[in-house]
């Protein structure tokens, strides 16, 4: 398929400039001013809009086995979601179980995504250890294109990864030239709170943050952070949700350690209030982990990305249903943890971010997709509108309105956390390997058309990390 953008502004994360994009065989072909369309061609006229690099959302859970029930979102839906939104990539984890092979984990994942219909790849969670794990962990990386391992501090007596496996898949992950990432809670203190929360006779959704306070994810955060630093390992906190885990990536950063912070949509825009709603159907959707914090967090959150500490947006897409989340009825500890937005992120930071002056449309760019395609290493094929990129597009209109619901959403889940919030600012068409997937409202997908995407370990983190490593050498004192 051969398609010509025309008459729009390319905004790439170092600059904009007025052009058209010329798109075929999946990929970029020419960038300038009145390019001609190629008998066949379709044309979209981008009069007035923004042409900027398809959103890369490095966070997501689609069908994710999970608290006793499986995310209601699969692979085909929440891809087909992420396409409406101006999302063109996924990161998903593949999450064995403890003690479960790594492999046959990664199979059942791979086979699970083959309906998707945008490219995807995945991070891996390392949930236990043992020899294969070590094994695996290569065979991984070498032959499978996966750079990135996951490390769940919290969830006790589930995926929770102890100290121990921590230390021993992070310097593996270093031998590698992987990047480590976490997410940041300290299990033990959770557990011993959600116990202390729940004999008190709090047994609602408003017990969920009591369990888990901002210091909880600081600690987990700074104690990665120097575990990483010790190891001298590249470290990606995800999900930050608090000034207590960004102090922690931001003093790292600032002594010169490779830290990276993801900040999640939902925790820019939607505050602790809502544990609070009489009705429980509300309050439980909005459990998650970490949960929302009260708005002097979402300002950090803010000047995080403003300052680029935190570098990367995504949405933890996990969704469960009223159903599911039912399960928790009486007992806050077992509603599944997960909320949705693959749909939602570009817009709601596009509105909150660019409109209200707080982000550029280049810092945008940066931390909707750029940033997590450096991070993760697929740039500039994904990040970036240049020839011989994927041509995975968004056509971006500013003056587009609407108003989100649950009701008129393409997710597949009966909330939304941003339910009612009017954005200006909207995707008017997608584009996926040079097809138009997504037009004013409509999709024309194809079940199964996206791409596992490889991701090569990371050569220059590697050779950062080992002159790191020979540069922290006592320096030898001649006592002769
Ligand atoms: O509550 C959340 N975030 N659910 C998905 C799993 C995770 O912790 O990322
Ligand atoms: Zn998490
Ligand atoms: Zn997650």
């Amino acid at each position: 398929m051969t398609v010509l953008i025309k008459g729009g502004t390319v905004v790439n994360a170092d600059r904009s400039f007025r052009a058209d994009v010329l798109c075929d065989d999946g990929v970029i072909t020419a960038i300038g001013e009145n390019l001609t369309a190629p008998s066949g061609a379709q044309t979209i006229d981008a009069g007035g809009q923004y042409v900027m690099p398809g959103g890369i959302d490095p966070h997501t859970h689609m069908q994710l086995p999970f608290m006793g029930t499986v995310a209601s979102e699969d692979f085909e839906s929440g891809t087909s979601a992420g396409l409406a939104g101006g999302t063109t990539t996924i990161i998903d984890f593949v999450i064995p179980a403890p003690q479960q092979n790594i492999m046959e984990a990664y199979r059942q994942w791979r086979e699970w995504a083959e309906k998707s219909v945008s490219d995807y790849t995945f991070h891996v969670a390392i949930t236990w250890w043992d020899d294969s794990v070590y094994e695996d962990m290569g065979t991984l990386v070498r032959d499978h294109g996966v750079n990135s391992f996951k490390h769940f501090m919290a969830y006790k007596n589930a995926i929770m990864c102890d100290d121990e496996t921590l230390i021993n898949s992070f310097t593996r992950a270093r031998e590698l030239g992987a990047i480590a990432t976490v997410h940041a809670e300290n299990g033990d203190l959770v557990f011993r709170l959600q116990k202390e929360v729940f004999e008190k006779g709090i047994t609602g959704p408003e017990g969920h943050p009591l369990s888990r306070p901002p210091e909880v994810e600081g600690e987990a955060a700074n104690r990665a952070i120097r575990i990483a630093e010790v190891l001298n390992v590249p470290l990606y906190v995800v999900h930050n949700s608090c000034k207590q885990s960004l102090q922690a990536i931001t003093r790292a950063r600032n002594e010169g350690q490779r830290v990276y912070g993801e900040v999640l949509a939902g925790h820019l825009l939607v505050d602790d209030s809502v544990y609070n709603d009489k009705d429980f159907e509300v309050a439980a959707a909005h459990v998650m982990s970490p949960p929302f914090r009260d708005k002097s967090h979402q300002e950090a959150l803010w000047h995080g990305l403003q300052s680029g500490n935190l570098q990367t947006t995504a949405t933890d897409h996990c969704c469960f249903c009223a159903d599911q989340k039912a399960a928790g009825k009486d007992d806050f500890r077992l509603i599944p943890n997960g909320t949705g937005g693959v749909e939602n992120r570009m817009e709601v930071l596009w509105h909150h971010g660019v409109s209200t002056g707080r982000l550029t449309m280049n810092e945008f760019v940066k931390v909707t997709s750029t940033n997590a395609a450096q991070i993760f290493n697929i740039y500039p094929r994904k990040g970036s509108i240049s020839v011989g990129a994927d041509a995975d597009i968004v056509v971006w209109d500013p003056e587009a309105s609407k108003t989100i619901s649950a009701k008129t959403h393409m997710q597949k889940v009966d909330y939304n956390i941003f339910e009612g919030m009017t954005v200006t600012g909207c995707a008017s068409h997608t584009l996926s390997q040079a097809k138009v997937v997504y037009a004013n409202g409509n999709l024309t997908v194809e079940r199964g058309a996206g791409r596992y995407v490889e991701r090569p370990a990371f050569a220059s983190y590697y050779d950062a990390v080992q002159k790191r490593a020979q540069n922290a050498q006592p320096i030898a004192i001649d006592r002769s």
